[in-house]
């Protein structure tokens, strides 16, 4: 680590010790260290040769619901395989260790919750859990899948309550983001004193536009990303490089702090 690294480490951890109140956005690059691929890099291998609008839209769902569950379904898997990372580890230690801190997601796993954070909003819905495309019986029809059986050759299975499709609770591409969790995270923006932005690249609104919410109410942010992002130019502390190993320094020096 070099030394303005080490002196941006100890000035985030100061003011993460005198705040009563830390919102941390997270975003996909927090989980590569799991092995979960990033958005941008996530079309690997198999899926190569299809875009994110081919596969993440209610369209293509709509068009070809075997591919979209497939690549749900392959996404599913990967994620219950992965284990949280030092840097999970991390947030759910400040979480504990700092008056008030709520975690505001778009990642679609369950990592931060299995690293042991109580606090966790996801503004873009979670990829173990399922409902009905048409949500036949009011907003969030939510059908647990594991018990049933189907014809996997046709895609997704039937929802049990109108016979259409079942799909992941996701927020796809052109839909509205869930209202509650995005009313918590706006609401935890503004009354926070310090916003952590970690792995995300900046470019999905709403939550993109969180950081600089948080900042118009008084707000430092503080980034945590191996690049520049649109965001860069809000934080105040740049802490670059990876948050599986960021992270942890990070903690190790506010407990330094402490004593
Ligand atoms: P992206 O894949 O767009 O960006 C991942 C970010 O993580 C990039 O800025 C990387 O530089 C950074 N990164 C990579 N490795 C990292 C590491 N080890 N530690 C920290 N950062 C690292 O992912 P998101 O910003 O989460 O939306 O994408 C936002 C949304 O776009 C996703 O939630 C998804 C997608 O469309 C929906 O599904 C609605």
């Amino acid at each position: 680590m070099t030394g303005s690294q080490r002196n941006n480490i100890l000035a985030a951890a100061s003011l993460l010790h005198n705040a009563r109140s830390v919102t941390v956005l997270t975003g996909a690059g927090v989980s590569k260290e799991s092995g979960v691929p990033t958005f941008r890099d996530a079309l690997e291998g198999l899926w190569a040769r299809f875009s994110p609008e081919q596969l993440a839209t209610s369209e293509a769902f709509q068009r070809n619901p075997k591919l979209v569950w497939d690549w749900y379904q392959f996404r599913r898997e990967l994620v219950q395989r992965a284990t949280p990372n030092p840097g999970h580890v991390a947030i759910a230690s400040l979480e504990k260790r700092l008056p008030r801190l709520i975690t505001v997601t778009q990642n679609v796993d369950d990592l931060h919750e299995r690293a042991g954070s109580q606090y966790v909003y996801h503004l873009h819905g979670r990829i173990a859990n399922n409902r009905c495309f048409f949500d036949c019986q009011g907003d969030g029809t939510y059908i647990d899948v594991s018990r049933m059986t189907w014809n996997r050759e046709f895609g997704p299975p039937p929802c049990p309550y109108c016979g259409r499709w079942v799909r992941p609770d996701v927020v796809w591409f052109g839909e509205s983001l869930p209202v509650d969790a995005l009313e918590k995270a706006m609401e935890s923006s503004i009354s926070s004193e310090v916003m952590l932005v970690i792995g995300t690249s900046g470019l999905v609104s709403p939550a993109s536009m969180l950081p600089s919410l948080a900042r118009d109410h008084g707000a430092v942010v503080i980034e945590v990303n191996p690049d520049d992002t649109p965001l860069t130019a809000l934080a105040t502390i740049k802490l670059s490089g990876p948050s599986g190993v960021l992270l942890p320094s990070l903690l190790q020096a506010l407990e330094s702090h402490a004593h």
